[in-house]
Order: structure tokens, then sequence, then C-alpha cells
């Protein structure tokens, strides 16, 4: 077990026989049954002990029928929100929904009309394109800037583009390239989206994966910040949050998410469009999920992310000095690695191809996340290290075959 901690993260579990999509999903994803999956966004860890006994406990019962949010619920979400990200909210505010992407969709078709437009900032997690795009909203790019190996927002671009447009959606910690932003960061967005009347949509689903030496600020949670005072009604009229127990405790099978909108207006559009299709969220093992990781998840939590700080040092020192063609982009939150591999000069089928076939690693094309990740590919370092330094040497012996 790696460092002094009770939970035991290098465990190898295996997830093959049930139905995992990063597993079972391999042959369908990469035709090859055999490759080892770092790709889609769940880790290969056992959820916390809590999360386990509650989803046992409540699986005695036998009888599985529709389930309401009890007020111990609410509860657990905003004394997390509190105790982990400084913020105040009422009960109210919460709208529980299956996942942070059908909210995002939602809130295309409730909050922004047909033709206008909405900012999103590539390379980032692909839904982002096509809640816009299948909503028939029109598609604003707002590229990242990556300079000396760090990503920043092009804040002179967003200006000009922000006329066009009705809302932005960040990704906060940002998904794939690591990035936390911060206040000053976060300031400077506030600023734009205020001129210009725009609705910010904040995912934080990434939330509470930050790696040490870094500090998660909420945007919306800056409503109560002195430096901040003239931006606190717009923040509370004018933004909208998900955060969700899924990624943070590894339950995203379990699909419920949480959208924290304090203005009563957009709620209730959101609860339409939500209510028009009769989303289910009745589901009594993610509810006794949820309240349990958010009730008594906090120590496992900050266990994971020793080891998963330590998981990213050993990555960075192995590739300085063994694969120094790729470079991983410091990741200051968020377990996926976002790997620069434009020094390979592959082009991106070939990059693919590399990483399938001469490798027999399954990562996240960079390019699906836009062009702007065209040569980088995504590692999910979410898995015991064996595994990742497994697939590391795999890497570099292939390299090596190759004569590169
Ligand atoms: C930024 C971001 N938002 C949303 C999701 C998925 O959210 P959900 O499964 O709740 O729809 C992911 C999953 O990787 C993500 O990275």
């Amino acid at each position: 077990m790696t460092g002094t901690t009770r939970f035991n993260f290098d465990a190898v579990i295996s997830r093959q026989g049930t139905h995992s999509e990063k597993w079972d999903g391999r042959q369908q994803q990469f035709g090859n049954a055999n490759i080892c999956p770092l790709w889609v966004a769940d880790m290969d860890f056992a959820s916390p002990p809590c999360v386990v006994e509650a989803l046992q406990a409540r699986a005695l019962h036998p009888i599985y029928g529709y389930t309401q949010h009890p007020s111990s619920l609410f509860s657990a979400v905003i004394g997390w929100l509190e105790r982990r990200h400084h913020w105040q909210i009422t009960q109210d505010w919460i709208l529980m929904v299956p996942g942070v992407v059908t909210a995002l969709h939602a809130a295309a078709l409730a909050l922004v009309p047909e033709n206008a437009g909405i900012i999103v900032q590539p390379p980032v997690y692909f839904p982002f394109f096509s809640s816009v795009t299948k909503t028939q909203r029109k598609l604003l790019l707002n590229p990242l800037q990556l300079q000396n190996g760090h990503y920043t927002i092009d804040f002179a671009q967003l200006k000009q583009l922000a006329p066009e447009a009705h809302m932005i959606v960040l990704c906060s910690p940002h998904n794939p390239v690591g990035r936390v932003w911060q206040k000053f960061e976060l300031l400077q967005l506030l600023r734009i989206a205020k001129h210009h009347n725009l609705l910010i949509f904040s995912d934080d689903i990434h939330a509470d994966l930050i790696l040490p030496g870094h500090q998660h600020q909420m945007l919306a949670a800056l409503v109560t910040d002195p430096d901040c005072a003239e931006f606190a009604e717009f923040i509370n009229t004018n933004v909208i949050t998900a955060v969700a127990p899924s990624k943070t405790f590894n339950i995203p099978g379990l699909s419920l998410s949480s959208l924290i909108v304090p203005n009563p207006e957009l709620r209730k559009k959101l609860q339409n469009t939500l209510g028009l299709l009769h989303i289910g969220i009745f589901n009594p093992f993610s509810i006794a999920a949820c309240e349990a990781a958010y009730t008594h998840g906090d120590d496992w939590l900050d266990a994971l992310m020793l080891y998963l700080n330590n998981t990213k040092h050993r990555v960075a020192d192995y590739l300085i000095k063994n694969l120094p063609q790729i470079k991983l982009i410091e990741p200051q939150g968020t377990y996926l690695l976002w790997l620069d591999c434009r020094a390979l000069n592959l082009d991106d089928k070939q990059l693919q191809r590399f990483f399938i076939e001469d490798c027999g690693l399954g990562l996240s094309p960079g390019v699906i996340f836009g062009e702007a990740g065209q040569g980088f590919m995504r590692l999910n370092m979410g898995a015991p290290q064996s595994l990742i330094m497994e697939a590391l040497d795999k890497v570099a012996a292939a390299l090596q075959k190759l004569g590169g």
C-alpha cells in the first residue's frame, strides 16, 4: 500500500464482466479487447467504504420503488459545499438531475433561445460541443491558450465573442487540460459576462479532485467574497453551477448530480424542461450513495488526492527520464493527464494507432476535445499505480522498437 492510509488504492480489482464501459467496452471502442484501458473518466478504485455500506444497507430492503429525495440528502449536498467549498446555499436552490451532461443540454434548451450563441473553451470535454449543436444553438469557440506548458483563457478573444453570446460554459476545473481556475481569472470572466449579461454554466463536476498545492474556487462562491461585491448580484442571477459526487467518489454509474440555481426564474425554466421529459431521479441507490459520500467521504477523498498526487509525480518523473518526447501538461486538478505528444510527429490517426496497436493502450485521443487537442492524448490516471507504470513501460518499449 502506498503511503500511510487506511484505504488501499493499490488494490487491483478486476472490473471485467461488470459491463464496465471502460473495460468491457474495449473491443467496441478500440477494436481490441485486450488493451489496457485508460480512457473514460471513471476510476479503477473501490468507492469509499461509507458508500459501499450505504448501498449494501439499502439493498437489504427488497423493495426498490420510486424514491423521494429526503431532506437529509439536501443537507448532505449543502454541508459538503459549505465544508469543502465555503459556499452557503439553500435547499430551494438545488435541482436534482441524473447527470451534468443532461443538465447542460437542459440549460441550452431552457435558457438559451434557438440559434443564440453559447461559448465553450476547447480543448474541452466533448459533450460541451454537442450540447450546443444538437440543441440548434450557435457554437462559439474560445480556445484556451497554451504557453510554456500552461493553459489560460484567451480573454481578448472572449471579449470579441461575448456580444454574440447568450451563455458561456465553464469547465472548472478543466477537463482535459487539468487547470484549476484562479480567482483573478474568474474575476476577469465575470467582468466580461456581466458586461454582456451572459449566463454562466459552471460545470464543477471535478471540483473535489484538486491536487495538493492548488485550491478550487467555485465561481458562484465568490458571491460572499469582499473583492467581488460588484458581482454579487450578477452571480446570483446569472450563474448556474453543476456539482456531483460521481467523479469524486467513483459512482458515475449511479447517476445523481445537483444543479445549483439561485435565480428562481432560471430554476423554473430548467424545471419545466427537465419535467417535460420526466427524467427519472428516483433511484434509491443513487440517493443512498450520494448522501453517504457527501456526509462521510472526506477522509477517503483526502487520501485519494494524496495517492493521485503521488501517481502524477511518478508519471512526470518517468516521462522526463524515459520518454522526453511526451510532455505532461502539469495537472492542477482532475485525475486526467493531458499529454503533449506533438514531438512524436504523428498525425492524429497515427498517434491513435501507435497507442492502441504498438503500445496496447486505450487512451482518449486529444482531437475528440476539439481541434486544439490535435497531437495530444488524455490518460486517465485513476487506477492503481502498478497499472499506470506498466502502461508507461509499454509506451517506452514501443517507442524503442520504432527507433524513437
Ligand atoms: C467536465 C465534465 N462534465 C460532465 C461529465 C459527465 O457528467 P455526467 O456523467 O454527470 O453526465 C464529465 C465526465 O467526464 C466531465 O468531465
